[in-house]
């Protein structure tokens, strides 16, 4: 049966990004069988002009009845000053809270192509592979209660509350313990527990689904240590898990241990592998509409979709075989380029992978 693929381009350098992953979905269509049908819709700021909110609730309501979501990015200087509310995000975040999908898988893994893009060493991050699990639709993102109020003394306070149930945890943690089993059976859980009561209990639940997996080498490690961990010795990391802020975080600062944040993939998945897929990069307005961005992060998040919710995990291969392939070519985008290779333009870059498949 056609699946039903529901393309979000979404602000900024999204639409340059989506073309270029939408070109080799279609050129995979003709060339293998693919059998999606593919719609785009608007999400973000670009949803917030025509609509006045970020998400329409027909957008919403598509995404629901779609097999998967390819998203750009979201966000930009225009929409900056808007209530917080309709802000781009928010957008992003009813799609990720309302379709359930609390479990973002972001892959670190450097191309070896691309070990001397990284700004460390290469030895440091030769042979990288890192899968982190990041809690997608609860804690501190989504707690309650928060805002911005005044003080009786006339003062304001803003407030957020960092929340995690004991259930949220126990489904992150599975599918964190459960990639582990398919790569190298260590696990790294990262929290404040020396802090924060809710990553104390965050630990305690970790430790309880443990023995449920007795192959699997678990380690806790206080995000702060983390952080100096993986720009010290990344390669010690197998699967890391954690929670949607220190996630956010650490996500970002682990793309660049791949060369550059235009390398980085991402999955996010309800209980039943339905998901929506996005580079973990954002809206980059400072470069959209110049036709430079790097559309691999979004290229290897069509792989993704193809591999976990569309069934394909041959064209995922596929993809990734061409996007070596590319990369061995000496074909970059300014933002892994290097002496002697061949910088090439977004669009310049999405054919080259068409060609290499
Ligand atoms: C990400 C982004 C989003 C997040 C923003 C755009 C809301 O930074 O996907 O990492 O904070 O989750
Ligand atoms: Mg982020």
């Amino acid at each position: 049966m056609t699946k039903q693929v529901l393309i979000l381009p979404g602000d900024g350098i999204g639409p340059e990004i989506t073309a270029e992953a939408v070109k080799v979905l279609e050129a995979l269509k003709a060339s293998d069988n693919l059998d999606i049908e593919m719609t785009e819709d608007l999400v973000g700021g670009a949803a917030y002009d025509v609509h006045g909110v970020p998400l329409a609730d027909e957008t919403m309501d598509k995404a629901q009845a779609s097999d998967a979501v390819l998203l750009g990015a979201v966000g930009g200087y225009k929409w900056e000053s808007l209530d917080i509310s309709v802000r781009p995000e928010k957008g992003l975040l009813r799609l990720r809270k309302e379709m359930n999908l609390f479990a973002n898988l972001r892959p670190a893994v450097l191309f070896p192509q691309l070990a001397s893009a990284s700004t460390l060493k290469p030895e440091v991050v030769a042979g990288l592979d890192i899968l982190i699990v990041r809690e997608l639709t609860g804690g501190i993102y989504f707690g309650q209660p928060r805002g911005i109020r005044t003080l009786e003394n006339g003062e304001r306070q803003g407030y957020n509350t960092y929340v995690y149930s004991e259930s949220e945890v126990k489904r992150i943690a599975h599918v964190a313990f459960q990639a582990a089993m398919k790569r190298n059976k260590k696990l790294t859980s990262v929290d404040k527990a020396n802090v924060l009561e809710v990553t104390e209990m965050w630990r305690e639940v970790v430790d309880e689904i443990a023995p449920q997996y007795p192959e699997v080498e678990v380690k806790h490690m206080y995000v702060d240590n983390a952080a100096m961990q993986l720009v010290l010795n990344p390669k010690q990391f197998d699967v890391m898990v954690t929670g949607n802020m220190f996630g956010d975080i650490l996500s970002d600062e682990a793309s660049m241990l791949t060369g550059s944040i235009g390398m980085l993939a991402s999955a996010s998945l309800d209980e039943n592998n339905k998901g929506m897929y996005e580079p973990s990069h954002g809206s980059a307005p400072d470069i959209a509409g110049q036709n430079i961005a790097n559309p691999l992060a979004t290229i290897l998040s069509a792989a993704m979709m193809l591999r976990y919710s569309l069934g394909r995990e041959d064209l995922a291969v596929k993809i990734e075989n061409a996007i070596s392939k590319v990369l061995d070519q000496g074909l970059r985008t300014g933002d892994i380029y290097s002496d002697g290779m061949t910088k090439v333009s977004c669009s310049e870059m999405g054919d080259a992978v068409v060609a290499a498949l």
